[in-house]
């Protein structure tokens, strides 16, 4: 098995990500492994995450988790002002 053991998401960053975008579906990424946050780029292959769709029917300014920890999906909940301090690299962001 080659796969990336990973049981938690890693954190991309501490903040959420406020775009306005237009109507459309795009696929956030849920594993914090993209360089392209908040948005999949196929980081997670060999995880066990998937991007979760994101449809929007209009235009919109969407307030994107990238701590990864929010309770409500793909938007910001503010876990991240929660969220312990890193102890070790294992949930961070890869540099
Ligand atoms: S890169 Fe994170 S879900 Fe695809």
């Amino acid at each position: 098995m080659n796969g990336k053991r990973m049981d938690k998401p890693c954190i991309a960053a501490r903040k959420s990500a406020k775009m306005e975008l237009a109507a459309g579906t795009y696929y956030w990424c849920s594993c914090g492994l993209s360089r392209n946050q908040p948005f999949c780029d196929g980081s997670h292959q060999g995880t066990k995450f998937v991007p979760l769709p994101v449809k929007l029917t209009e235009r919109q300014l969407v307030s994107f988790c990238l701590c990864k920890y929010s309770a409500k999906g793909h938007l910001c909940d503010g876990s991240h002002k929660s969220l312990p301090p890193p102890l070790n690299e294992a949930n961070s962001h890869p540099a």
